[in-house]
Parts: C-alpha cells; structure tokens; sequence
C-alpha cells in the first residue's frame, strides 16, 4: 500500500475521468522548482526539494489510475551549466530519492528505468539506479522512467551513430532503416510514445525532450509550478487530454 504523506484529499472527481482511455504514457517536464521557492523567499534547493514531494504524489496517482509509463525530465544535459552547487543539490536529491523511496516503489510494483546518458551521473546516483533497476526490473505495474542527463538531440545523435555502426557492420541496411528501426536505436527502444506531455509552469516549449517520440503527443502546459502538480491538477490534464481528438495527421473520426 501507498502510505504516509502521498494522501491527499482534494475534492477531485477522478469519476470524471473516462477510465477506458487512460494515456497509456505521460510525460513530464517538471518546471518551475526554482520559481516556485523564490516566490516563498526560499533557497532554491527547497524548490527541488519540494518538487521531490510532488513527483512522489504523481507516482502513487498514474500507478493507481493504471497508467503504464510514466517519464519525468529531472535532469537534462543542458542542467550541467547550472552553479555547481545547484547540480549537487539535483544529484543527491535523486540519490536520497531512490534510498528512501525504493521500498515503496518496489512493493507497489512499479518499475525503476531510465533515459539519458547516465553514464556521466556521479557514482552515487549509478549505484542506487543499478540498484533500483534490478530490484524492480520484475516488477509489473507503472514503469517510471527517470530522464537523467537527458537531451533529445543527443538521443537522436546516438541512435545515428548506433545505426551507422550495424550499417558498417553489415548487420542493418540503408534500405531497411525505417521509423522502426529509428525507434529501436532510441533510449525508450519498445516503450511506446507518450499519448500526454504536461509540462508546468506555464512555458510553451519541448525543451529538447522526447523530440522524436513527441511527435504526435497532445501537450498540456499547467500554469502551476511543478511543486505545486498534485494529483487533482494531474486529473485535470487528463481530462484535457480525454477531450482531444487525436488524428495523428488523418481526418477527424468524430
Ligand atoms: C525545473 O525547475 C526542474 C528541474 C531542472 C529538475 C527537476 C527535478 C526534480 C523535480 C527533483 C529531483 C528529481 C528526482 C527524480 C529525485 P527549475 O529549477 O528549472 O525551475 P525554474 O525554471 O523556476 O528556475
């Protein structure tokens, strides 16, 4: 069971929510930390701190709503050019995060994956991701996939050259590369591309997430801060999302 401070008891319908047509994957740029704490005359750090929190409540929401994949922007390869100590705060917030979390993660099945080059993340934060991967790998229900040190372009500059090494190779030919074949290359290789991307805020850009696999998705941008994304404001993009009508280029059906 979910316990502790994940309750919440906002007078939200979620009856209003069509449970048939649940986004199968959300994704989410979790904006406005900073702002968020600056507003309160707080240290940034709290903002981050505070955006943990609400990452907690929005995977206990999606694993109970049924929602399959889940992939959260917490640290991009442009984050590097913040302060040292910023980065530092972001690195060991993620590492306490997955210490404290993974049992309760774990018990209520979710699985632990990421995306990005986490390669160049500090030792610490490779061991508790090693770690929650294969405590949870056989896990069956919400898959949260932690975007970390993560950039679209670097993903798709990746899966360029992985495609021109089997290309070399003799393992894959020209001819044979299609949107397929793309997509095995990516970091999200047989996960399917999010139905929803929030992103809080208020800003209207992709910044540099999920370019290839975005291509369809239908995007909701919340004013709220990130901090402040709970489980009612999630209801709520979900709604949003329920009443478009996706077309994926073709004509309307309605
Ligand atoms: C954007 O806010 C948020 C980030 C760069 C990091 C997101 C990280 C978390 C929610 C917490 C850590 C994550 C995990 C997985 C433990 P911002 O700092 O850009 O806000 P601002 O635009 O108001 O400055």
């Amino acid at each position: 069971m979910w316990s502790g401070p994940w309750k919440r008891n906002k007078e939200v319908s979620s009856a209003q929510i069509d449970r048939g047509r649940i986004p199968r994957h959300i994704a989410i740029i979790m904006d406005g930390n900073g702002r968020w704490a600056i507003r309160r005359g707080l240290p940034r750090s709290l903002g981050h701190k505070a955006g943990v929190e609400a990452l907690r409540g929005v995977v206990k929401a999606c694993s109970g709503l049924g929602v399959e994949y889940l992939t959260v922007y917490a640290f991009s390869t442009e984050n590097w050019r913040r302060p040292k100590e910023e980065v530092g705060i972001l690195m060991n917030l993620l590492t306490e995060y997955l210490r404290r979390e993974l049992r309760e993660l774990d018990e209520n099945d979710v699985v632990i994956r990421a995306v990005g080059q986490i390669e160049h993340l500090p030792a610490e934060a490779r061991t508790e991701l090693a770690r929650a991967f294969e405590q949870t790998k056989s896990n069956r229900g919400l898959v949260l996939n932690l975007a970390l040190n993560y950039g679209g372009r670097a993903e798709l500059v990746g899966a360029v050259q992985g495609i021109c090494r089997d290309v070399q190779g003799g393992r894959l030919k020209p001819a044979e590369i299609d949107e397929n074949v793309v997509d095995r290359y990516l970091y999200t290789a047989g996960i399917p591309d999010p139905d929803l991307l929030i992103r809080t805020s208020g800003e209207m850009r992709l910044s540099n997430f999920l370019l290839w696999q975005c291509a369809y998705t239908e995007m909701v941008v919340v004013r709220d801060y990130w901090p402040d994304f709970d489980e009612e404001a999630l209801l709520q993009a979900i709604r949003a999302y329920q009443r478009r009508n996706r077309r994926f280029g073709g004509l309307a059906n309605e």
